[in-house]
């Protein structure tokens, strides 16, 4: 390893850089771009995924068992299928308009100015930087002060947004336990329910719901209630990343579930009706 390191206060800058000057990228040895690398190919192929599924305008009812796939939820362009579109279908059915188009945008903006995943796609695709102790990848750091970045402070109202969605997904997730017009309960009730479940815990786990249950109280013990939600939302905070990796995950599989069924891939298993 070549490196060369001078007087802290003495950088490559000038005298003003509170950094040492070091001639090499960074002094880590150990394997620093894995995670990055991971999150690149993880995040990247979700959102092909759901890209591509987003506007396959198809497969993404059981109308048998009533299952529809939170990627189509609620579905709103006169191009839903039967039993499909619970709010009615006030939007054309144009290519480019997805059939959640009033949720998905929402949706998206709540993943993008989510604390975890501004640090996973600023290292993972910006560089900005890669990794701690490893040089950024871009001239200058701006961070979050100015156009556009600044707008990741709207995460709050992102929240708001995504608590509604959680709702109609879970009114989605009851609805489906059907057959026909009695009850009925198979495999795909585990998985949409499953879902519902994780995309709760994610959703109460966010940041901005922690500082909007405990925050800006001087005292906790003059708001008993909201000391104990703030602890139950602070302990699922612990597993923010966690659960944002795990939602994706049961997003897809419920997605890919509905669209194997649609396509006849294999049948439903079915407990009751
Ligand atoms: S911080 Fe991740 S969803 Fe709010």
């Amino acid at each position: 390893m070549t490196t060369t390191a001078t007087k802290p206060g003495v950088g490559p800058s000038g005298p003003h850089n509170p950094r040492a000057a070091i001639t090499a990228k960074t002094l880590r040895t150990d394997r620093w771009w894995l995670a990055p690398l991971i999150t690149f190919v993880g995040l990247g192929a979700w959102v092909t995924y759901a890209t591509v599924r987003v506007f396959m305008h198809d497969y993404y009812f059981v109308e048998a068992y009533h299952y529809l796939t939170p990627f189509y939820s609620p579905c709103l362009t006169d191009r839903c299928v039967e039993g499909s579109a619970l709010f009615g279908t006030p939007l054309p059915s144009w290519w480019i308009l997805p059939e959640a188009a009033f949720t998905l945008p929402f949706l998206l903006l709540f993943r993008l100015t989510c604390y975890y995943y501004r640090k996973a796609y600023y290292r993972a695709f910006w560089l900005s930087p890669p990794a701690c102790a490893v040089p950024d990848g871009h001239a200058k750091y701006t961070g979050e002060t100015r156009f556009p970045l600044i707008f990741q402070n709207a995460h709050r109202y992102a929240f708001y947004a995504a608590m509604i969605i959680s709702l109609i997904n879970t009114y989605d997730a009851i609805i489906a336990f059907r057959s026909g017009d009695s009850f009925g309960f198979g495999l795909g009730n585990i998985i949409l329910v499953g879902n519902v479940v994780m995309l709760w815990l994610y959703t109460l786990s966010c940041h901005s719901c922690r500082h909007i249950t405990g925050g800006r109280l001087k005292h906790f013990s003059k708001h008993p209630v909201r000391y104990r939600v703030w602890t139950f939302v602070s302990k699922l905070n612990v597993r923010h990343m966690q659960l944002a990796w795990i939602t994706l995950g049961t997003l897809a599989l419920t997605d890919f579930y509905i669209m194997a069924l649609e396509l006849g891939w294999f049948s439903d298993l079915r407990f009751v009706g």
